[in-house]
């Protein structure tokens, strides 16, 4: 079996932020002082430029501006970015440019530029619509401010949005997150983002949680009602956490799942290349070292800190490290995303995407499916509404280390090994 070169996307970096919010642990920084827009993009160029010859003549299907805030960004410095890009990349017709959207940064005129930029499609940072949680989770917009920032965007020409919520909130009960969804869908997006807040290490929250965090049953029965809430305005789950319109999916997103290829570039980014084995391709540098095209999927990432990165873009020394992802490891890579998606995978895909064969992982797939986790439909495996409940443990069970418990069923093979996938 052999590796075959799936989609590729773009992600971009920027790291500030007005204010650290206390529940994240991305890599995004309170800005302090005037920040160095135009600097920064000249080493997104860099950066850009030190990768290229791992996508030699490959099509971008989309880019991603995410932070940290984006949209602190001017209009014509993303403008630049793209113009510059676009000069070393081929785009395909119609790639969904996403950038992400903090309400509280929403200037008339800017949605405008925006979109003369080339960007089709924001993510809108809305959270809740309740001001007392909003006060909570520390925003720096109210929920006035932040319908207002989407109308702005609407009358600016864009139709394809985003909202990103967040429930099971600081004391947040099951008719304040029906009211946030309900404020959300009136506002027309084609997409909803609809997260559990997480308490993350290393964030404030983790120190210091904050009271009334709904209990685990109470945080059900909100997931439960939202969901049903968004089936009947027409947002099909097709993730996690993600629902949408009909053919509003995020392109962007969509290729992460299916565990197709980006280049990251941009402080603290994470990129995913596939190289299949070619005898005239010259060797990939991963943190400095030579890596042959012997066929293989290869992981590295950026310096995170924006000043260092900034001075070190375009060089070995803003790689921050990389690894050759060994082939035992990718059944449980290919897993942790393709399991996310309501419509599962097809076996194909995983051939062609980890260069095995469906035997590698069949004892496991036996397992999923004998405990009612997985079911299959001719060459489709998807996740049981109960694999859903349990996605960890059903992801878990395709670790490198994990014992497999074969059982008595067993799964086809597709009718054409490394068939083209999408
Ligand atoms: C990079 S932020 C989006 C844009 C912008 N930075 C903002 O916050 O407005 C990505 C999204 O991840 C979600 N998120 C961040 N931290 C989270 C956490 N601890 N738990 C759940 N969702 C989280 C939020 O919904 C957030 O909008
Ligand atoms: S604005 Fe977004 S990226 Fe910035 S700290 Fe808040 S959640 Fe994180």
């Amino acid at each position: 079996m052999s590796l075959a070169l799936p989609p590729l996307s773009l992600y971009v970096h920027l790291p500030w932020c007005v204010r650290k919010c206390p529940y994240c642990d991305f890599n995004s920084h309170e800005g302090r002082g005037p920040l160095p827009f135009d600097g920064y993009v000249d080493a997104l160029i860099r950066d850009l430029d030190f990768d290229l010859p791992l996508v030699w003549g490959r099509t971008v299907h989309s880019v991603f501006f995410g932070g940290g805030t984006p949209s602190l960004f001017p209009p014509e410095t993303i403008n630049r970015f793209l113009q510059e890009a676009s000069a070393r990349l081929r785009f395909a017709p119609g790639c969904e440019i996403t950038l992400e959207t903090n309400p509280g940064t929403a200037e008339h005129g800017r949605f405008e530029l925006y979109r003369e930029a080339g960007v089709n499609r924001l993510s809108f940072g809305i959270q809740s619509f309740d001001d007392g949680c909003l006060q909570r989770l520390g925003r720096i917009h109210d929920s006035n401010e932040a319908e207002a920032a989407v109308r702005l965007a609407r009358d600016a020409g864009f139709d394809n949005f985003n909202l990103d919520l967040m429930y099971a909130l600081p004391e947040q009960t099951l008719a304040m997150a029906e009211r946030d969804l309900e404020r959300a869908i009136a506002l027309q997006p084609t997409h909803i983002s609809h997260y559990q807040l997480t308490l993350e290490p290393n964030t404030l929250f983790a120190v210091k949680p904050p009271p009334g965090i709904p209990d685990d049953d109470a945080s059900w029965d909100i997931q439960e009602r939202c969901q049903a809430l968004l089936a009947e305005a027409g947002y099909a789950q097709y993730e996690v956490s993600a629902y949408a319109r009909p053919g509003r999916q995020c392109v962007h997103n969509l290729n992460y799942w299916h565990y197709g290829d980006y280049l990251g570039i941009g402080a603290g980014a994470h990129g995913k290349i596939t190289l299949p084995a070619s005898a005239d391709a010259p060797p990939a540098q991963v943190a400095g070292a030579r890596i042959d095209r012997d066929g293989t999927v290869l992981r590295r990432w950026k310096q995170k800190h924006p000043a260092r990165y900034q001075a070190d873009a375009g060089t070995a020394a803003a790689i921050g490290g990389g690894e050759a992802v060994a082939p035992a490891q990718r059944p449980f890579e290919f897993m942790l995303n393709a399991l996310r998606l309501v419509d599962g995978f097809r076996l194909g895909e995983f051939i062609a995407r980890t260069g095995l064969d469906v035997e590698a992982i069949r004892p496991r797939l036996d397992d999923a499916i004998a405990r009612g986790w997985l079911e299959r439909d001719g060459t489709t495996l998807r996740p049981t509404p109960r694999g859903r409940q349990f996605t960890n443990d059903l992801v878990s069970l395709f670790l490198e280390d994990a014992p497999a418990t074969p059982s008595g069923s067993s799964v086809p093979m597709p009718d054409a090994p490394g068939e083209v996938i999408r």
